[in-house]
């Protein structure tokens, strides 16, 4: 990779301000001093600036715990956005990995890993996203079949993929999704003359929220987590490979 590329890649730097650091004579590659911006850096490599030791910049997973009134995205003029409660560099290439509304809490997972994000969110691949609901109303006792058969929701041609409900109170349960249509649990119950009045995303595939991370907090996913995500899509769903 060149080095202006690796070195803002790895840092807060851009492009252009690497070039002033290699004019200044700061960065050295394996101890020598360079200032050839297109210099290729090879695996294994010693890039420093300024005596410091330039990480290599692998790919980066998060799990948050997203609050009420933040938005999913990565640029709001109203509101603020999930990245902004990260502590991390280059939170440009950062992107979420399925979204949430803004008054939705829960699991948000957050990569700068395209194909990664692309396993979790693809239709199909089916991971399965498990949301605990409150609704205003009871739940219906025919809600629970009529998800697991799909539901025809406001403005679709299809009808969902089936669901299951798991029933916790008269009006809170466990619903698992292996899709993420817009808006996708509150059509769903709208779609049975209900409102969700609060939603939680409790796991996405095989990743759970961590109790111990409190709303706003976030923390790097472990490699079992990060590998998980694959496997378990591949595996979930054997229609994804007639599909194509
Ligand atoms: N379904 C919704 O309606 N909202 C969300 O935030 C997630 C799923």
């Amino acid at each position: 990779m060149r080095l202006d590329r690796f070195i803002s890649n790895t840092t807060d730097h851009s492009r252009k301000s690497v070039k002033a650091l290699l004019r200044q004579g700061l960065v050295r590659v394996d101890g020598t001093t360079v200032s050839d911006p297109a210099l290729k850096v090879r695996p294994g490599q010693t890039v420093t600036i300024a005596d410091e030791t330039v990480a290599p910049a692998g790919p980066r997973y998060f799990m948050l715990h997203k609050p009420l009134g933040y938005v999913c995205a990565t640029r709001d003029n109203r509101h603020p956005t999930v990245i902004d409660l990260l502590d991390e560099p280059n939170k440009d290439k950062l992107q979420i990995a399925g979204r949430l509304d803004i008054d939705t809490t829960g699991l948000v997972l957050i990569t700068d890993d395209g194909q990664w994000n692309h396993a979790v969110t693809s239709p199909r691949r089916a991971c399965h996203k498990v949301y605990r609901v409150e609704t205003a109303d009871n739940i219906s006792p025919d809600t629970s079949v009529r998800f697991s058969r799909g539901v025809l929701l406001d403005g679709e041609r299809q009808r969902t993929r089936p669901a299951t409900l798991e029933l916790l109170y008269a009006n809170e349960a466990l619903l698992t999704l292996q899709e993420g249509k817009y808006h996708q649990v509150k059509r769903m119950f709208a779609a049975m003359g209900n409102r969700v009045t609060a939603l939680h995303r409790e796991s996405v595939g095989a990743i759970t929220l961590d109790p111990d991370l409190e709303e706003g907090e976030y923390r790097p996913l472990t490699p079992c987590e990060i590998s998980s995500v694959t496997l378990s899509a591949e595996h979930s769903n054997p229609l994804s490979k007639t599909e194509n």
